[in-house]
């Protein structure tokens, strides 16, 4: 897995490689992989854990409830296109059921995501929630709240973790530290001190 996705060049070559992947037990259920949305050019990767139901069937990452307040958090808060970001997951098929992927899934299909990361050129990776922070950051079963508030450096990027956007729409009150986070990484994006509100 790690030999075939280093050997992808670009973006697109990945992707067509992660569409035919048959390396874990995801791939027998699966209508489609979801591999990524937006370009990037932004310098930022937001990284989710897994695609539903919904992410399945049109074939890309957070749309939905929690997808419009991703999208929020970056048009309104930081100003960005949503298009200019790239958006996906640690898991590129769906769960049955939507059962929790395994660590040894996750550890099958991590070699994707990392040169997903690489190809990017992303300066800067948010993890949305806290398997995917773990993930991430190598410390799985970690809770959430020791790994964001701070930027970790990984390689040649910074990984800047908050939450699910899922778990906002859950406890609202979770929205201002992820606003602190999101400032966090503008300000490590180059993006300056903001002037924005926090998007509701
Ligand atoms: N939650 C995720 O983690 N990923 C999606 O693509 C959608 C919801």
């Amino acid at each position: 897995m790690r030999a075939r996705a280093a050997v992808a060049s670009d973006l697109e070559a990945l992707r067509l490689d992660v569409a035919g992947c048959t390396a874990c037990t995801l791939c027998a259920d699966r209508q489609r992989t979801v591999f990524a949305d937006g370009d990037g050019s932004a310098g930022v990767l937001f990284v989710g854990w897994a695609p539903g139901s919904l992410e399945e069937e049109q074939g890309k990452p957070f749309l939905g409830r929690s997808g419009k307040l991703l999208t929020d958090i970056i048009e309104k808060g930081m100003g960005l296109p949503r298009s200019k970001v790239m958006i996906t997951n640690v898991h590129k098929c769906r769960p049955a059921e939507d059962r929790d992927p395994t660590a040894a899934e996750a550890h099958i299909c991590s070699p994707w995501l990392e040169r997903q990361i690489e190809l990017s050129g992303a300066r800067v990776v948010v993890p949305l929630g806290e398997r995917a922070a773990g993930h991430l950051l190598r410390r799985p079963n970690t809770p959430l709240e020791s790994l964001r508030g701070q930027v970790h450096r990984v390689g040649g990027y910074k990984v800047i973790a908050t939450y699910d956007p899922a778990l906002l729409l859950e406890d609202p009150s979770k929205k201002r530290a992820c606003w602190a986070d999101i400032q966090r990484a503008m300000a490590e994006l180059g993006l300056g001190p903001p002037g924005q509100r926090s998007p509701k």
